[in-house]
C-alpha cells in the first residue's frame, strides 16, 4: 500500500530536508535540472542534489514502512477469514504487501541508506508510515473496505509515482500498482457478496465504510496550501499531482462505486457540482490526522510493538543467512585459490 502523500516530516532525528535547490555544484546541478526538465530519469549512479536524495530516502522509506505495517491490520484476519477462498486471497494480498516493502527498501538502498538504518527509524518511532494503519480492523467487513478504499486510495496516489524521476522508485511502482489493483478489486468483490447477504451483513459493510471513509481521504495528505514539501517535490518530478487533486480524483471515482455497492458515504456535504464537474465534499478532521501521525492513534503503540517484536524474533534468521553467505564466500575463495 500506501502513502499519505509521503511528505509529512519524520520526527526529529530523521528531520525533513531543506527545500532550497542545491548550489553544491552548479555544473552538475544544471545537468540534473535539464534531465528533470526533459522528463528523464535519474539513476543511482547519477549526481543528484543532497536534498533530492534525502527527500527520496524519506519518501521511499515511509512508503516501505507503510507497506509492512499495513500487513498487520489485515494479517489479523487470516486465521478468521470466512472461507478457504477468502483466506487464500487474503494471504496472497498480505504477502504482496511484504513484497512491496522489499522492493521499496531495495529502491531506497540505492540512494545510500541501509535497510538497518531505515528499520531503526521505524522501530524507534522516528520514521512515519501511513496513519491509516493505526486504526483497528474490527470485523470482516473492515477487511473488504481496506481493500476497496485504502488500496483504492493507494492506487490513486501511486500511479503517478510510476513516472517519478528517480528510476528505481518508478520501476518498483509499476509492479506495485498492478498488485494494488488486484487488492482493490478483491476488497470490492468481497463487499459485493456481503451486500447480497443478511441485513446484519449489510449493516457491517455500512459501519466499516463509515469508520474508514474520512481516514482514507486524509491518506492523500494535508491540503495543498499546508503542504510545504509538495512544490519542491513537483519541481523534481517526484510528485506529479497535488494532494487535493488526487483526493478529488479518488472521491469522483469512488462515489459511483459506492452507489453500485449500495452503501452511503458518510458525508452530508458530498454532492455533484455541475459547474466544477467534480464532487464537493465536507471538512476533513486534520487534528485527528496529525494526532494519529504523531503517535496518538488507537493502534500506534500496538503496531510498533508488533513490528519490533517481529524484528527481534527474526534475528536468528538474519544471523543464519549471514553465516551461510560467509561460508559460501569462504568456499568460493578457497576454490579460486
Ligand atoms: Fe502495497
Ligand atoms: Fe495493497
Amino acid at each position: 500500500m500506501y502513502t499519505q502523500s509521503f511528505n509529512v516530516p519524520d520526527s526529529p532525528g530523521l528531520k525533513s530536508v531543506p527545500v532550497a535547490p542545491s548550489t553544491e555544484n552548479p555544473e552538475l546541478q544544471a545537468r540534473f535540472d535539464s534531465r528533470i526538465d526533459a522528463d528523464g530519469k535519474i539513476e543511482p549512479q547519477d549526481w543528484m542534489p543532497e536534498a533530492y536524495r534525502k527527500t527520496l530516502v524519506r519518501q521511499i522509506s515511509q512508503h516501505a514502512h507503510s507497506e509492512i505495517v499495513g500487513m498487520l491490520p489485515e494479517g489479523n484476519w487470516i486465521s478468521r477469514a470466512p472461507s478457504l477462498k477468502r483466506k487464500a486471497i487474503l494471504i496472497a494480498k498480505v504477502q504482496d504487501e511484504g513484497g512491496h516493502g522489499l522492493y521499496l527498501y531495495s529502491a531506497a538502498e540505492t540512494l545510500g541508506t541501509s535497510r538497518d538504518q531505515m528499520l531503526d527509524g521505524l522501530h524507534s518511532g522516528k520514521a512515519k508510515y501511513s496513519s491509516i494503519f493505526n486504526y483497528p480492523t474490527l470485523n470482516w467487513a473492515d477487511v473488504g473496505v481496506v481493500g476497496w478504499l485504502v488500496d483504492g486510495a493507494a492506487i490513486m496516489n501511486q500511479i503517478p509515482l510510476c513516472r517519478c524521476s528517480y528510476g528505481p522508485y518508478a520501476r518498483a511502482m509499476i509492479r506495485v500498482c498492478k498488485e494494488e489493483s488486484f487488492h482493490q478489486r478483491q476488497g470490492y468483490e468481497a463487499l459485493l457478496v456481503m451486500m447480497k447477504g443478511t441485513a446484519e451483513q449489510k449493516a457491517m459493510v455500512q459501519d466499516a465504510v463509515n469508520r474508514f471513509w474520512w481516514k482514507c481521504l486524509a491518506m492523500f495528505g494535508p491540503p495543498d496550501a499546508d503542504s510545504a514539501h509538495s512544490v519542491q517535490a513537483m519541481r523534481w518530478g517526484i510528485k506529479r499531482i497535488s494532494n487535493d487533486d488526487l483526493r478529488q480524483k479518488f472521491i469522483d471515482a469512488t462515489v459511483p462505486q459506492a452507489k453500485v455497492l449500495g452503501v452511503t458515504l458518510p458525508d452530508p456535504d458530498l454532492k455533484w457540482n455541475e459547474e466544477r464537474q467534480h464532487h464537493d465534499y465536507g471538512q476533513i478532521d486534520w487534528d485527528e490526522f496529525w494526532s494519529t501521525v504523531n503517535g496518538n492513534g488507537p493502534c500506534n503503540k500496538e503496531r510498533l510493538a508488533t513490528r519490533v517484536k517481529a524484528h527481534k524474533d527474526g534475528q536468528w534468521v538474519r544471523d543464519a543467512a549471514l553465516a551461510y553467505s560467509r561460508k559460501q564466500q569462504t568456499k568460493t575463495t578457497k576454490e579460486a585459490a
